[in-house]
């Protein structure tokens, strides 16, 4: 009797031992199926991420009610694709680096061509082909303005860099802000509640360097003023850096290759609500508590049940209208609203005397930015080359890309144009519309259930999708596991520096 019992007992020590030799974290029963929703950068690398962590045996869904890609997206044109939403890439964005490498893809730098910045009347800077020209240009215009520009934004994109360190270690954070604080502590935090205007003035750039170089960044990036908050304000002036690069093929290959890296189930379809359910599962009807994901597809409502959620979608009603049933406290509403930008591609011929050239054969800009002006519809304009060779860029009629806050009318491409034939328009809620002090939504929305977007309200980029993507699968498994000396740690700076 007492032997067969024994007996009856060793699988059951053999396992606890095997759960103490691996470290605890084999006690809990790993989850069978996770949903993430959204198949953009975010969705995606949350999959790839999740895969790494929770290995080969757990389910990965990813729902996508469009393409995968989501804002990394291509629009054709005359049988060339271009890109239509997320296009340039820093050099120092490490997630994105890794996963091109890793996928086999190919890459592109950007070509560098002659930018002018125009006031609305007039080129108030224009660049010409001599370097050491432009060079001394702006000292004469700008003083030291845009070198200390360059050092302030090492300063940041040093500190910001540290999170690859601490993701490398595993380490997660249960806030954006919280993540943020980790990076460059209060100041990087203070960042959100202070626009890029009031940040720059105070470490006394002046305002003419500020209304004429860094709003029309800020004009090109995010469709928004120097009135943005100055940490996404950093970023954006990051992406004025040389060296920017894209995938050659599209950026949105990323996210396929990673749909496919990770193994996941792509479900084509319209996440409408998400419930907890309770079940009971097993013979001693212990209970499970799952998610319930209720979506719309081509063969009508469907369900299914989840251990883990991750959202990877911008939570507003006009972007993903997802509705959260009888959540108790409730998940509150994200009703910041989105920025429009409207991309309209043109093949044609610029009109130069618009931009106060008469001579059409003096004008030899490749990009325009613009400064804040009533009278302007458009924030830039410049050539772009397709995603499959952007080696030679077609010069005259070449293809241009507009990026303007309304959708353009007839009159206004006549004005902007001497001469057109084909038009593509791909209209967005592209960001967040900023609008500091900004207070970034939660990554735990409940027990289970993560939010990767609220991180756009910081900076909205490809690379933050990913980084937020990295967080929000180690925060889960950390989290499913009871490793809370994983998150939010202090001081993780200090204590990784002595780490090899
Ligand atoms: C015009 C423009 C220019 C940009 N330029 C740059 C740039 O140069 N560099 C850069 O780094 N970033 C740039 N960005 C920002 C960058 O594209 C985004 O930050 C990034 O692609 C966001 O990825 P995501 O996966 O978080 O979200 P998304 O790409 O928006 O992915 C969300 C996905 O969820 C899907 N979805 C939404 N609701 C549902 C639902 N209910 N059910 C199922 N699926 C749903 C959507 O269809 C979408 O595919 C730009 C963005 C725009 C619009
Ligand atoms: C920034 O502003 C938000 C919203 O007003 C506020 O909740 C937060 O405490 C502020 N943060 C800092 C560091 O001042
Ligand atoms: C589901 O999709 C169909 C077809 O697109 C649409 O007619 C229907 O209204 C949708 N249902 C819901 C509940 O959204
Ligand atoms: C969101 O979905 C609900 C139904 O689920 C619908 O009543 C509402 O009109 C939708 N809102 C928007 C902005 O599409
Ligand atoms: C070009 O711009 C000028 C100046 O704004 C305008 O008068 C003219 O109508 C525009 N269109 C063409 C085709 O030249």
């Amino acid at each position: 009797m007492a032997a067969r019992c024994l007996l009856r007992a060793l699988p059951l020590l053999a396992a606890l031992w095997q759960g103490v030799a691996r470290g605890n974290q084999e006690l809990r029963p790993p989850p069978a199926r996770i949903g993430v929703i959204g198949a953009g950068v975010g969705g995606t690398s949350a999959a790839y991420f999740l895969r790494q962590k929770f290995g080969k045996d757990i389910q990965i869904d990813i729902f996508e009610r469009g393409e995968v890609g989501g804002r990394a997206a291509t629009i054709n044109l005359e049988g060339k694709s271009y890109e239509a939403g997320g296009s340039v890439i820093h050099p120092l964005n490490l997630h994105m680096k890794h996963f091109v490498k890793e996928l086999g893809l190919n890459v592109h730098q950007s070509q560098g061509g002659l930018l002018g910045i125009y006031n609305g009347d007039e080129f108030v800077f224009e660049e010409s082909s001599w370097y050491i020209w432009n060079f001394l240009k702006l000292l004469w215009h700008y003083g030291l303005n845009p070198v200390r520009m360059y050092m302030w934004v090492e300063d940041v994109l040093d500190k910001f860099m540290r999170i690859y360190r601490y993701q490398v270690y595993d380490y997660a954070f249960s806030s954006n802000e919280g993540l943020l604080h980790a990076l460059g502590g209060a100041d990087f935090v203070q960042m959100l509640n202070v626009t890029i205007d009031e940040a720059m003035q105070k470490t006394s750039f002046s305002q003419k360097f500020i209304n004429e170089m860094v709003t029309p960044v800020m004009r090109v990036n995010y469709g928004q003023g120097a009135n943005i908050n100055s940490f996404v304000g950093a970023v954006s002036l990051a992406g004025a850096d040389s060296g920017l690069w894209s995938v050659e093929g599209g950026n949105k290959l990323v996210c396929t290759g990673l749909l496919y890296a990770s193994k996941a189930q792509l479900i084509s379809g319209t996440v409408i609500a998400l419930e907890e359910k309770t079940l009971k599962r097993g013979r001693l009807g212990d209970t499970a508590k799952l998610y319930e994901v209720t979506y719309n597809s081509t063969s009508g409502l469907m369900s299914e049940l989840y251990d883990i959620i991750l959202i990877a979608t911008p939570l507003q009603r006009k972007i993903a209208n997802i509705t959260f049933r009888n959540f108790k406290p409730p998940i509150p509403e994200f009703s910041q609203p989105y920025h429009q930008t409207v991309a309209t591609f043109v093949h044609g011929r610029i009109n130069t005397s618009y931009f106060g050239y008469q001579d059409p054969s003096k004008f030899s800009l490749t990009a325009i930015f613009t400064m804040e002006h009533p009278k302007l519809f458009i924030n830039c304009i410049g050539i772009v080359s397709p995603v499959e060779d952007k080696t030679k860029p077609l010069l005259s009629p070449a293809v241009w890309k507009v990026f303007s806050p309304k959708p353009l009318t007839k009159e206004q491409l006549n004005l902007l144009f001497s001469s057109y034939d084909s038009v593509e328009v791909k209209t967005w809620l592209a960001y967040p519309h900023y609008s500091p002090p900004e207070k970034c939504p939660p990554i735990i929305l409940h027990d289970r259930m993560y939010y990767l977007n609220g991180i756009e309200w910081a900076a909205s980029a490809m690379e933050m999708s990913a980084i937020a993507a990295k967080n929000a699968a180690l925060l889960a498994y950390h989290r499913w596991y009871d490793k809370a000396d994983m998150i939010d740690q202090e001081d993780l700076h200090e204590r990784l520096k002595t780490e090899l």
